[in-house]
């Protein structure tokens, strides 16, 4: 199996005044004293995306936006396209989070459309996947999580650079986390759906997202085909997420 960099992503979600740029600028001179052998990447909301990408500019920190429209411009009132985010200085994109298939409605379809958008920008997607706790208590986790892959990664992914992350909708914000066993047979289930469908699906990785902290990062970052973590609430403050991106150091 080819070894891929590990990628710690911060999600700040919506959360952030200007005085929240600090954090980013901390992190990121944090890591040029001590390199962490690590991609990092912080996902401000897409207001602060200019201002923090200018900020980390020749740091080793990448800036990522957390969610797109599926179109390059036009009237849609209230939308940012994929090419103003990457004109902004972002060079990922979370796509398909579960706050947006929940609260926005996003199905799979949409989230494929999107992931084809961010490539045409030049922007990294990391698609999210994951099942809610009904269907983890029914058995029905890898299911989903297969059907889910199925409907949100178009065909054009293949040979591109892409991100997954496999997020339980139940372990987000709640301090809840799956059994390491449980979050390796999602993710060897997710890695033979790449290899399956991609020519380069042996090489992209797959994060864990959902309550990771400083206390299991390491654990979770060194189980089998955890290619590294999706970060919400422990991703605000320097302080909490450096050690994360250490722990895949
Ligand atoms: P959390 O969020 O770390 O606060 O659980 C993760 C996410 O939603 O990406």
């Amino acid at each position: 199996m080819a070894t891929v960099r590990k990628l710690v992503a911060g999600n700040w979600k919506m959360n952030g005044l200007s005085d929240q740029i600090v954090e980013a600028v901390k992190v990121a001179e944090s890591l040029a004293q001590t390199p962490a052998g690590v991609r990092v990447a912080i996902c401000p909301p897409n207001i602060l995306v200019h201002r923090i990408a200018e900020r980390l500019a020749r740091t080793v920190v990448e800036v990522g936006a957390q969610d797109l429209h599926c179109e390059a411009a036009g009237a849609f009132t209230g939308d940012t396209s994929g090419e103003m985010l990457r004109d902004a200085g972002a060079r990922l994109v979370i796509i398909g989070h579960s706050e947006r298939r929940s609260h926005h409605r996003e199905d799979d379809a949409a989230v494929s459309a999107k992931v084809g958008a961010a490539l045409r920008a030049g922007l990294e997607p990391i698609v999210c996947v994951g099942e809610s706790l009904e269907e983890r208590r029914s058995g029905q986790a890898l299911q989903v999580v297969e059907s889910q892959l199925a409907g949100s990664l178009p065909d054009s992914l293949d040979g591109r650079s892409f991100v997954i992350a496999y997020e339980p909708v139940w372990a987000i914000g709640t301090g809840l986390t799956p059994t390491l066993a449980e979050i390796e047979e999602v993710h060897r289930a997710i890695r033979r759906v790449l290899v399956a469908r991609f020519s380069n699906g042996a090489a992209r990785p797959i994060l864990y997202g959902g309550s990771v902290k400083a206390s299991n990062a390491a654990e979770i970052l060194n189980a089998a085909e955890v290619g590294g973590a999706l970060v919400g609430g422990a991703s605000l403050k320097a302080t909490d997420f450096l050690p994360i991106v250490r722990a895949g150091g």
